[in-house]
């Protein structure tokens, strides 16, 4: 356990909650599954603050890796009750509002949300979120990439950039997670959804996407209540609950902050 950081990230998470359960780690295999394990054996409950300063196995969605290398990023999971009445899009949708509100309050910079909850600055991917359901609980997994490795990042890293500001991650840590726990309190508070509209700039362009092993194109007409990626495509007007949309390199580039 790392005294020092847990103060720092104390700091970030302010009075309000100043007093949750925090640990910081060194190495570990990924914080969302520590927490897991964890919540499971009845070891810690919520709201539980973990985060690592480099994760041997870090887990991205639909399966993939998470780079998560020494030195250059945040790794970060909250463990939340769920707020009742609650769907899984309205935690991507809070979760992603959180990043940007920490970030922006912390820099100078305005991160663009690429949907579902990728964040981008400067057309680049430099925070990823996995939230994972545990029971009556969730596990918030965050990913922000604070500076590029030595040697830039690895192929696999796809998009990947970072934030490139002088920032202390364990203060952000916890900033995150005061967004995130003041978010769950009310999450149908309609001035989340108004924050993630506002940025989430692929409204009006012309996304890929994979249906039943099919890609197929669409214009993307707005994001619904419950955050689903509203599209108008060959079939008439459509809602993505799940996955992925990609567009081109050109677009991402000027439209992602
Ligand atoms: C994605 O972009 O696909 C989501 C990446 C989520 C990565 C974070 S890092 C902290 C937490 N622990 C994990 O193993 N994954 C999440």
């Amino acid at each position: 356990m790392n005294n020092d950081a847990a103060d720092r990230i104390r700091r970030g998470l302010g009075e309000r909650y100043e007093l949750i359960g925090v640990q910081a780690l060194g190495e570990t295999d990924s914080t969302n599954l520590r927490l897991k394990e964890w919540a499971r054996s009845g070891q810690i409950a919520p709201p539980y603050l973990l985060t690592a300063d480099s994760q041997t196995a870090g887990r991205g969605r639909l399966g993939r890796s998470f780079v998560s290398p020494p030195g250059t990023g945040l790794y970060m999971s909250l463990l939340a009750n769920m707020p009742p009445d609650t769907d899984a899009g309205k935690i991507t949708v809070l979760a992603a509002v959180a990043v940007c509100q920490a970030v922006e309050e912390m820099t100078d910079l305005t991160p663009r949300i690429k949907w579902v909850n990728d964040l981008f600055v400067g057309g680049r991917k430099v925070c990823g979120i996995l939230a994972e359901g545990l029971g009556d609980s969730v596990i918030i997994g965050i990913g922000v990439n604070l500076k590029p490795p030595a040697g830039g990042f690895p192929r696999e890293a796809g998009l990947a950039g970072a934030l490139n500001r002088d920032i202390d991650g364990p203060e952000l840590a916890g900033c995150i997670a005061r967004h995130l726990l003041s978010g769950l309190e009310n999450p149908g508070d309609p001035a989340i959804l108004a924050a993630y509209r506002a940025r989430m700039p692929l409204v009006g362009h012309t996304v890929r996407y994979t249906q039943n092993g099919q890609t197929k194109s669409a214009r993307v007409t707005g994001v619904s209540e419950d955050g689903g990626l509203m599209i108008l495509g060959e079939n008439g007007p459509e809602t993505l609950r799940s996955g992925e949309v990609t567009l081109g390199s050109d677009t991402l580039a000027r439209i992602m902050g």
